[in-house]
């Protein structure tokens, strides 16, 4: 591979190194020990919900498999762990907490801290117990006070060990996809019910925050996944227009509650009709604006965005809700994502690394409060096969992961204050509607046996945190 100027960039010594995973895409033992339905579980179960059919049962086994999975992150010498902890596992039935289902968690954590991993913990990666979805889910206001003796819970039993606290990854996912567009669990198509759980999830975050502070916890913050919306051609009002509103509703929609004190009013323009205004209660912005002490941020691709109807077969490119026009809240006639001449990886999403540098400037410029940011999540699915030698060659991941970090060496260069990136993901894994196929992993995972092999840009990556040790 070339050589990038993130090889020799003078990164940080405290920056902090790291992978990702969440506990439905690689855990299985999904009904072992306690543990019952999530959403995606029930999902899983709906004819075509899943490419192939696939469910979460054993996905990658690393419940049982934790340990190995513990000692490749060492062999890869990342400083920092990002996981979630399972909802359903922990409170399987939405109300009484299942001690087998702690007992995991405190046991991942032990092995991390033996081999001097610092834990990075996530309370909502999308996996609702099915019994509260049952009760209304997300839709429903009670969910948020539900999530909150989650979240004690979890605290309780690990709080003397995990310092890094995330509330939630992605609620864009979780609300948008999962209640309007209906490809995510819990499959539901209803707009009014989306803002709602939108809404509920930004209340939980504000209630899990203060309260874990309260009780001691010193780093608090969430996940979000942003965008830069691109109007197609920047001079045409339309196209303009079109972006504006993707941009309210994918970045702003999230990062304004939290960080200015209320939603855009150009947002509450567009969708406030819609459901938005009518679960807004008193005292809720104060809540959910809770300081926090980081900002995660995942980013995979930018978002070429215009207003006008696509030329007749000109494909689409793919964007996280895949169809934003099943839901009214675009509001024009027509918002589509014509596909520019960029490479693309195996999930169809653009390569554009310096999207991420525009990013993180424009978070940097936007939000005068901005805590420190945090690249929670950032890598590429491509199709890996293990050679003859047992070795994965994927010189695409590791192009699509130094240019990336070249991005990020960017943005530090810009003074904006990055302080870690996590790659995404640790292991091949399950993801979601796609699926098993859509391989994230550096390292690879044989889904018969599940032998582990490191690939090539996992040993790159490697190389790349022991060089900046050293330099240290
Ligand atoms: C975002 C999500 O947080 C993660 O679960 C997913 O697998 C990756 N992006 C890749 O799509």
């Amino acid at each position: 591979m070339t050589r990038h100027p993130s090889h020799s960039f003078a990164w940080p010594e405290t920056f902090i190194w790291g992978s990702a995973t969440a506990a439905a895409q690689i855990e299985g033992a999904a009904h072992s020990h306690g543990k019952e339905d999530s959403i995606w579980d029930a999902f899983a179960r709906v004819p075509g919900a899943i490419a192939g059919g696939e469910d979460l049962e054993t996905a990658v086994d690393h419940y049982h498999r934790y340990r190995e999975d513990v000692a490749l992150m060492r062999e890869l010498h990342l400083d920092s762990y990002r996981f979630s902890t399972s909802w359903a596992r922990i409170v399987p039935g939405g109300r009484s907490v299942n001690p087998q289902g702690l007992d995991f968690y405190s046991r991942l954590v032990d092995e991390l801290l033996e081999h001097g991993i610092l834990p990075w913990l996530t309370l909502y990666h999308w996996d609702l117990p099915q019994a509260l979805e049952e009760r209304g889910g997300w839709a429903n206001r009670d969910t948020a006070f539900r999530f909150l003796d989650y979240a004690e819970a979890v605290h309780a039993k690990l709080g003397d060990r995990v310092a890094r606290w995330t509330t939630f990854n992605e609620p864009l996912c979780s609300s948008l996809i999962g209640y309007a567009a209906g490809e995510h669990a819990p499959g539901r198509q209803e707009p009014a019910a989306a803002l709602a759980a939108v809404h509920h999830q930004h209340l939980a975050h504000g209630l899990a925050t203060a309260r874990l502070r309260d009780l001691g916890a010193e780093h608090l913050g969430i996940t979000l996944n942003l965008t830069n919306a691109v109007p197609d051609n920047p001079a045409d009002p339309v196209d303009r227009e079109a972006a504006r509103r993707i941009d309210a509703l994918w970045n702003r929609m999230y990062l304004d509650p939290i960080l200015r004190g209320g939603y855009p009013a150009d947002l509450l323009e567009d969708v406030g009709h819609l459901g938005l205004n009518a679960v807004i209660q008193d005292g809720d912005a104060a809540l959910i604006a809770q300081p926090i002490d980081f900002l995660g941020v995942n980013h995979y691709h930018d978002d070429n965005v215009s207003g006008h109807p696509l030329a007749a077969g000109e494909p689409q490119a793919l964007v996280p809700t895949n169809s934003p026009k099943a839901s009214p809240f675009v509001g024009s006639e027509y918002v589509t994502f014509p596909t520019r001449n960029l490479p693309r990886t195996a999930m169809g999403w653009e390569v554009n690394p310096q999207g991420l540098r525009v990013l993180l400037n424009r978070l940097r410029d936007d939000y005068p409060n901005l805590p420190p940011l945090y690249i929670t999540e950032n890598g590429a699915a491509y199709e890996d096969a293990v050679t003859a030698r047992g070795t994965v060659e994927d010189p695409e991941r590791e192009e699509y992961i130094f240019s990336h970090l070249d991005a990020v060496a960017g943005a530090l260069s810009d003074g904006v204050d990055v302080r870690g990136y996590f790659l995404w993901s640790l292991l091949d894994n399950f993801e979601w509607a796609w699926g098993y196929n859509k391989r994230f992993g550096i390292i690879h995972v044989d889904y018969r046996t599940q032998q582990r092999t490191i690939k090539n840009s996992g040993r790159a990556y490697a190389g790349l945190i022991a060089a900046n040790r050293t330099m240290a």
